[in-house]
């Protein structure tokens, strides 16, 4: 409740694009529909992962392991060129099988060396292989492609995906964004390991997730690689290309610790970001281990994009940080990024999560207690848009990054709290996150959980707070 809300009504735009979402369903539905077809059941991957909020992210038929990158881009003439190199298994015989792509030009593909024909429908690229893969089969896929990538409109009128800034790009790809700058399994239920060689011209810096490999200047060029070896969600991938200030060190704990920042935010970034180290071992202490090797920043000034995003290892800033926002996405490295979620409805288990983690770093650093925070929230009449809808059930796309979902999702981990006592609470945060690392959580799963470690019915109470409508009566 501390930035974000001010954020929704400045991106939610106009009527124009609102009819323009709407008359997309249609399509999407249709599409999903081929994709159940008679011909899906046999050997034809599905076009979407069966998410309702975004009926044609993520893809059927196939897992990917492994995303190698290779990406160059010219932040003055925009143009991209790339080549993805993925690793997949056949969960179904396969003849045909799609990848998420959205604009850019594809210039071949290949299955396992040979030559595969495609054809683009919309964000689907569609890939019939040479040979037919067998269920259970690893399989190669080899895209080479190009142009000027545009970044997509969310439902809620935010830019998401490769969004050009003045001295590079600033890649954020919640919740659907990936597939404007690589072809992907693009649905939060197939995480991978990811390799990235980003080549821009001599002077930028192009910052992807995980550990920096190397990085070499040649012919005005220059190369950097990048290697993010725990599983990653399509949408926590960056490639952040611009002018910054580096700087790299490693933590106490052994984390690999890089910051991007661009020189126009440094003065300003630089008393939070001293804090990134406190604030991981304040984290580490409450959630659990750090679940990455690497960590840091990026900051960038993007004033385009209004929000910042927890990209795995290492957050992206349009602008400098406060504090509180630090501590929201890198609470959100346990909470979303190790332990992610399996359809875009549960999306409270990421904010209502990083949000609870502010309070709890208010709480135990000198500032309001949970409780305070949750009574002042607890006082908005039942008109405020914090009741509009329950965070359980945002209803549709357009809705996920709305105030009820951090504010009152931070407020049912606090319900949470005061019903199972503080020793409880804190176990379940941190088990949850131990116990589901580098994997998935849903929602049945975390009430499951809490009920056990506390040995109580908690039926009543996330009823009430997850998927009741209106403002809940009794504190
Ligand atoms: N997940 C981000 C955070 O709260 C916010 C975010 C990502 C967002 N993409 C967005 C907010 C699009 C609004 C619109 O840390
Ligand atoms: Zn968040």
């Amino acid at each position: 409740m501390t930035r974000r809300p001010q954020q929704p009504t400045t991106r939610r735009t106009t009527v124009l694009r609102r009819e323009a979402v709407v008359a997309a369903v249609p399509v999407a539905v249709a599409a999903l529909l081929v994709g159940a077809g008679p011909a899906a059941a046999g050997t034809v991957g599905s076009a979407g992962a069966g998410d309702p909020y975004f009926p044609l992210s993520g893809n059927g038929g196939y897992d990917v392991h492994h995303y190698g990158l290779a990406i160059g881009y010219d932040p003055q003439s925009r143009h991209l060129d790339g080549k993805a190199v993925i690793t997949a298994r056949a969960t179904q015989r396969l003849t045909r099988f799609d990848l998420d792509l959205e604009g850019l030009k594809v210039t071949g593909i290949t299955v396992d060396h040979a030559k595969a024909s495609f054809r683009r429908d919309g964000q689907e690229l569609v890939v019939t292989p040479r040979d037919a893969l067998c269920k259970g089969q690893e399989f190669r896929v080899t895209v080479t492609y190009s142009g000027t990538p545009k970044p997509v409109t969310d439902p809620d009128g935010s830019l998401d995906g490769w969004i050009p800034t003045d001295d590079g790009a600033f890649v954020a790809s919640e919740p659907q964004g990936a597939m404007t700058w690589f072809p992907a399994n693009s649905h939060p239920t197939d995480k991978a390991s990811y390799d990235f060689t980003l080549t821009v011209p001599k002077g930028r810096t192009a910052v992807a997730n995980g550990v920096l490999l190397g990085q070499k200047t040649a012919h005005g060029r220059t190369t950097f690689r990048w290697r993010q070896s725990e599983p990653m969600a399509a949408y926590l991938a960056t490639a952040t290309v611009g002018k910054f200030d580096v700087e790299q060190y490693t933590t106490a704990d052994g984390i690999k610790v890089y910051n991007a920042v661009d020189p126009r935010e440094a003065a300003a970034a630089a008393p939070v970001l001293k804090k990134l180290p406190s604030v991981l071992a304040w984290e580490s202490k409450i959630f659990g281990p750090y679940p990455f090797r690497a960590a840091g920043s990026i900051v960038d000034r993007a004033p385009q994009v209004g929000y910042a995003l927890e990209t795995q290892t290492r957050p992206v800033y349009d602008s400098a940080p406060d504090l509180s926002t630090l501590v929201h996405e890198n609470a959100h490295q346990w909470f979303g990024d190790s332990v992610t979620l399996t359809r875009w409805k549960d999306i409270w288990l990421n904010e209502g999560f990083a949000t609870y983690a502010e309070w709890l770093y208010a709480e135990q650093h000198g500032g309001k207690s949970a409780q305070k925070t949750f009574n002042s929230l607890y006082a908005s009449p039942a008109s405020s848009d914090l009741w509009a809808f329950p965070p359980g059930d945002p209803g549709s796309g357009a809705h996920i990054f709305d105030t009820p979902v951090y504010a009152r999702g931070a407020m049912t981990l606090h319900k949470l709290r005061t019903a199972v006592g503080d020793r409880v609470f804190f176990h379940i945060l941190r088990s949850w996150a131990t116990h589901h690392r580098d994997g998935h959580g849903t929602t049945a799963q975390f009430i499951r959980f809490a009920e056990h470690a506390s040995g109580k019915d908690l039926t009543t109470l996330f009823h009430t707070w997850l998927d009741t409508s209106g403002k809940p009566s009794a504190p």
